[in-house]
């Protein structure tokens, strides 16, 4: 099945729970949450006092991407904040195979992104331990920013990989999609969707959302 995780860098920051109310009731199965630290990204978005608010706002799952320097020193505050999924990015100077480790030992789901000048061949010896990939189709930092046609070879490779040998992985893209290229996404290989300005920055959520599962069709991976 497609997912659609609907990135809250385009919500209203003030109403972040009636959004993600909204957007869970046109169908999104996860809410994508975008942290920032001003050094691994030039932007600072939120940290961990605002997933454990999140986790008593929705029961959706929190699927919280960190864009920071140092996830070796801050994964234990995710952790205990409620994440469900937690994607590190393997070009962070902190990164290293034991955050996978330590995420499972916690009893959640592990997932590695990549940038889009990283080789898509740096995760698939991750690939068995992994139960999510994402591959940025930005540059991470700021939504709204248009779909890099490059990264499309990478989503492909990855999901050739997946195929191949079975594994139990989901393969997310972030950055750039909208109703106009989500299906061409799925098609790629991608399983869930990452949207921000597509889902929040149109004025009514629930229009965005059935413009994107329209988009989608019937498609699957
Ligand atoms: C960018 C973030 C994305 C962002 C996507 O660094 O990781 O999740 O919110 O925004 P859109 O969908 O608007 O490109
Ligand atoms: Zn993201």
């Amino acid at each position: 099945m497609i997912k659609i995780a609907p990135s809250i860098l385009s919500a209203d920051f003030a109403n972040l729970q009636r959004d993600i109310s909204a957007a869970g009731e046109a169908g999104a199965p996860y809410v994508h949450v975008d942290v920032m630290d001003g050094h691994f990204v030039p932007n600072i978005t939120i940290g961990a006092p605002v997933v454990k608010s999140l986790r008593k706002a929705t029961d959706l799952v929190l699927d919280v991407h960190l864009m920071i320097d140092r996830p070796d020193k801050y994964l234990d505050d995710f952790l205990e904040a409620g994440s469900d999924i937690i994607t590190v990015h393997y070009e962070s100077p902190g990164y290293s195979e034991t955050l996978i480790d330590k995420i499972h030992a916690a009893g959640k789901r592990a997932s590695v992104s990549i940038k889009p000048k990283t080789p898509a061949e740096v995760l698939f010896p991750l690939l068995p331990k992994l139960d999510m990939v994402l591959v940025m189709t930005v540059e991470p930092g700021f939504g709204g920013q248009s779909f890099i046609e490059s990264t499309i070879p990478k989503i492909r490779a990855l999901r050739a990989e997946i195929k191949k040998n079975g594994y139990d992985c989901e393969l997310e893209i972030d950055g750039g999609v909208d109703a106009s290229n989500i299906g061409a996404c799925v098609e790629y290989g991608a399983n869930v969707i990452v949207a921000g300005s597509a889902v929040f920055g149109k004025g009514d959520i629930a229009k965005a959302m059935a413009a994107l599962k329209e988009g989608i069709g019937d498609r699957d991976v």
